[in-house]
C-alpha cells in the first residue's frame, strides 16, 4: 500500500538565532520517527536571516522579485542545514522545482525543500507541493499556537480559532502585506491552492511533539475548512 504523504512547513525560526544542535536534532528525530509511517516533504522557512538580507538589499534599491530570490536562497540554506541534521534519512539534494520533488520522493527518503518561486511565501510553496504530490495533509508549523482573530504577539486577548473556513481566512488576509520578506501566516497563493485542491491544512505550534500529533491526525492548533 502506498504510504500516506504529508508536507510539513517548518518556520524559519526553527533554524534562527535560538536554534542549536539539541533543538535541531529534536525535530530530526521526530521526523525520522514519522517517516517510518509516512512520506514526508519538509519545507524550511527563511526566518529572520531571510528578512535580514531582504531588508539590507531593499535599502540598496533592489527590486521585489530579486528580494524574493534572496529569501528563497536563505530558505534553501536552512533546508540544507536540516538535511545535515537528518543525515541518511534525508534526500541529499534541495529540489528547485515541483518535478524534482516528485522524483526525490521515489527514493523513499525525507525530502527537504526551501522556496521555489518568487512572489509568494514558503507556505504557498508548501501548499503547491502538497497539491503536486497528492499529500493527505499540509501542516504549517509556526511560532504561534494556531490562527487567531488578531496577531497574538500584539494583542493579548486575541482569540484562537480551532477551525476556520477558507473564505473567512481569505477575507482576513486580503489587506495584508505582499512585500518580500513580509508574507504573513498564510498568503493568498497558499489559500487559493488549499481551496482549489481541498487540502487538509492545519496550522500548529512549531514544537516537535505538537507536529507529531498533527501528523497522526490529532486535533491540535487550527484546522482550515475547505
Ligand atoms: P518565508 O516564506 O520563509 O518567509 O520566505 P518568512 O516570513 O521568513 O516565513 P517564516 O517566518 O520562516 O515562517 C522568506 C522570503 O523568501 C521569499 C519571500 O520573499 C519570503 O518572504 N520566497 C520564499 C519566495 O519568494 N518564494 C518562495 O517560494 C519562498
Amino acid at each position: 500500500m502506498m504510504k500516506k504523504r504529508i508536507v510539513i512547513k517548518l518556520s524559519g525560526s526553527v533554524f534562527g538565532e535560538t536554534a542549536n544542535k539539541k533543538s535541531l536534532m529534536k525535530y530530526a528525530k521526530m521526523l525520522k520517527s514519522i517517516g517510518r509511517k509516512m512520506q514526508i516533504v519538509v519545507v524550511a522557512g527563511g526566518g529572520y536571516i531571510a528578512r535580514y538580507y531582504i531588508n539590507l538589499a531593499r535599502e540598496l534599491g533592489v527590486d521585489e522579485a530579486s528580494l524574493d530570490e534572496l529569501g528563497i536562497e536563505v530558505s534553501r540554506l536552512n533546508a540544507q542545514l536540516f538535511v545535515y541534521a537528518l543525515g541518511d534519512a534525508a534526500y541529499p539534494h534541495i529540489p528547485t522545482n515541483l518535478h524534482e520533488i516528485v522524483v526525490a520522493l521515489e527514493t523513499g527518503k525525507i525530502v527537504v525543500a526551501g522556496g521555489l518561486h518568487p512572489g509568494q511565501s514558503t507556505n504557498a510553496t508548501s501548499a503547491q507541493i502538497a497539491e503536486k504530490i497528492n499529500a493527505n495533509t499540509f501542516i504549517n508549523a509556526t511560532d504561534v499556537v494556531g490562527i487567531y482573530n488578531a496577531d497574538p504577539n500584539k494583542y493579548k486577548n486575541a482569540k484562537l480559532f480551532r477551525s476556520i473556513g477558507i473564505r473567512e481566512l481569505q477575507n482576513m488576509i486580503v489587506h495584508e502585506s505582499t512585500m518580500a520578506g513580509a508574507y504573513d501566516l498564510m498568503d493568498i497563493v497558499a489559500l487559493k491552492v488549499i481551496e482549489r485542491s481541498k487540502l487538509t491544512t492545519r496550522v500548529v505550534k512549531s514544537d516537535p511533539s505538537v507536529i507529531k500529533r498533527a501528523a497522526y491526525g490529532h486535533n491540535v492548533g487550527t484546522i482550515i475548512i475547505t
